[in-house]
Parts: structure tokens; sequence; C-alpha cells
């Protein structure tokens, strides 16, 4: 091996790891993204390191045995993968069963930590697959593997959000805006950008095995209060309704046997139904990684504002 060490990230082609690349590449760490498919998604993010920093290999369940090779490479292994999307067997498969294949092959392989990137509010008491898929692949990484280390977003924000993007979009074209759980549901949203800090402080803390860090960012909100600070932001005044939860999952029912995504899953509408998406305090934070969350709102002035009526040259 060579002087440098080597992390090689499962999911790095998303939201979270675009963000995280380019902080270890700061810390002199060698990459590699492993990615269902490599060659649509490398290029782009190839072009923003430099040569030799970042490969990519292809990462097939079926198939691993380019993956173990990477992972008997590496000092650390990261997984960022994630769906928001799925039924219970896909659900499952994507946030227990990795996180258990690659935390076997983490003590296989002696690798130095094994961050796991789960989400806030994982439960196995949950209704939701999400959460109870997400809690069972914390559950088998750490009864795995010793020097496991656990990163719970809140919701995050980037100039790519899904969330802020899809509100801005729909107060585009819709006088109405239906919120469910407006009033009651809380989140806390945090920068992407601040998740991956976290994931590189973690990585860099001694002694923290088997250490839950919970994320969430300097505000909290409803619903109903996000929504209302994206139509600030963008400068549209639109009418924001509470949707009824039986309309929610009515329309989450109608859009699950069309080839659209639904505005909310039924799945996110049992999230929505039970706790709020809030840190918990009763498990490491921020404060313990030495960060100190990024204001999301002046983040999203600066990155909401092309929804403005006039666009990018509205501030002209
Ligand atoms: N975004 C949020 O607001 C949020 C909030 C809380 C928790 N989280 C969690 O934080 C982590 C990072 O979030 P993110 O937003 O960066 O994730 P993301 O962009 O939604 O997905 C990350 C990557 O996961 C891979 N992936 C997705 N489904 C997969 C599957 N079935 N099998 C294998 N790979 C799959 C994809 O990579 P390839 O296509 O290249 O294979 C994708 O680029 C995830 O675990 C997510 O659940 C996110």
């Amino acid at each position: 091996m060579n002087s440098y060490k080597n992390a090689i990230i499962f999911g790095g082609t998303g939201l979270v790891g675009k963000y995280l690349l380019s902080h270890l590449r700061k810390k002199n760490i060698r990459c590699i993204v492993a990615s269902r498919n490599p060659f649509s998604k490398a290029y782009t993010l190839k072009t923003q390191t430099q040569p030799g920093f970042l490969e990519f290999i292809k990462f097939d369940l079926d198939h691993l045995d380019e993956v173990k090779k990477a992972i008997s490479n590496s000092h650390i292994v990261i997984n960022l993968i994630g769906t928001l999307h799925a039924n219970k067997k896909k659900f499952f498969r994507t946030h227990a069963d990795i996180p258990e294949i690659l935390s076997k092959l983490c003590k296989e392989n002696n690798v130095e930590k094994f961050i796991l990137c789960s989400a806030l509010g994982a439960d196995k008491n949950s209704k939701s697959f999400y959460k109870i898929s997400k809690a069972e692949g914390e559950e088998r990484a750490l009864s795995n593997f010793e020097n496991t280390v656990i990163i719970r977003p809140s919701v995050l924000e980037a100039t790519e959000s899904m969330l802020s993007n899809l509100y801005a979009t729909i107060a585009s074209f819709s006088p109405i805006i239906p919120v469910p759980k407006m009033n009651t549901y809380k989140i806390q949203p945090l920068m992407a950008d601040d998740c991956a800090k976290a994931i590189v402080s973690a990585i860099k803390t001694k002694d923290n095995s088997k250490a839950i860090y919970e994320l969430g960012g300097n505000k909290i909100y409803t619903f109903g209060e996000y929504v209302n600070l994206i139509l600030k932001i963008i400068r549209k005044k639109r009418i924001v309704m509470d949707m009824p939860m039986s309309l929610a999952k009515l329309q989450s029912s109608i859009f699950s046997i069309l080839p659209f995504k639904p505005l909310i899953s039924r799945d996110q509408c049992i999230i929505l139904e039970e706790k709020d998406n809030v840190v918990s305090g009763k498990h490491l934070s921020f404060q313990d990684l030495n960060i100190k969350p990024t204001d999301v709102e002046k983040e999203m002035e600066r990155f909401l504002w092309r929804h403005r009526a006039s666009g990018e040259f509205s501030k002209a």
C-alpha cells in the first residue's frame, strides 16, 4: 500500500458523495467510487479531481470480486447508498443487505473504519419500511464490524436537493401548494456539504467505534414553515394548504401504478405520521465533530433564486 489513505465509497455518485469527494481530496485521501453504472456517472465526477485521485468500479451485488479486491486495498469504507422510493423488498435489499455485506467485508479485510450513512429516525419500531430497513442496516453493520460509525442526517439541502427544488418547481405552475402535516411535522434541514464534512470528521476522530451521530441543521421548521420559506426566497405568493393525509395516501396509491414518482410516497406518508425528523439529543451530534452547521436559509437564498420570476436575471 502507498502512504496515502484509500477510501471506497458506495453511493458516491449521489448528493452527499459529490461534496464528500472534494473534502476527501483536500485530506489527500484517494477514493474509489463503487457505482452500479460507473460509465455513465464517472465522467462528470472525474473531471472535478486531479488524475489518479479518483477511480470507479462497478458495484454489482451478484458479482462482488472487484468490490472485494477494492475493499482489501482500502483503509476506509463509506456507504452512502440510499433510496426513498422502493417497495419493502427493495428497501431491505438497499438499506439492510448492502450494509450487512459491506460490514462483513470490512471485518474480513481489517479496514480501519466503516462509515454508514443512515437517516435520522431510523427505527425498528416504525411502520415505514424506509425507517425499519435503515435501522436494520445499522444493527447488522454494528454487530458485524466493531469499527462501524453511523451518520444519521435529517433532510439534506444543496443546489441539487430534491425537496426545495420540488416545491419551488410546483410554485412555478400552481397557485396552490398542498403540504401534508404542514403545521405539525418538523424537520431540521442541514446542508449536504455539512454532512460530508461530518463524515470526514468522523473518519478522523479517534475511538469512535459504534458511535451514532445525529445531524440536524441550525433551525427546526414545520413542513409548512419550510415551504413558506422557499416561497419567500423565490418571491412567489402561493396558497399553502394543509393536505389531508387521506388525500396524500390516495395520490401515492394512484401514482404507484403510474410510471411517475408521487409527490409523496406511501412510505413517506407513514413517516409524516410518526416522529418529527429532528435530532433526538440521545446520540452524538455535529458538536462532537467540531462542526457548526451552516445557516441553511442563507445557502438557500444562494441557490433558489434561480426559481424567481425572471430566474437568475432577477437579481440584475
Ligand atoms: N438526501 C436526503 O435528504 C437524505 C436524508 C436523510 C438520509 N439520507 C441518506 O444519506 C445517504 C446519502 O444520501 P444521498 O442523498 O447522497 O443519496 P442519493 O443521492 O439518493 O443516492 C446515493 C447513491 O446510492 C446509489 N443507489 C441508490 N439506490 C441503490 C440501490 N438500490 N443499489 C445500489 N446503489 C443504489 C446510487 O448510486 P449509483 O447509481 O451510482 O449506483 C446513488 O447515487 C443515503 O443513505 C440516504 O438514504 C439522505
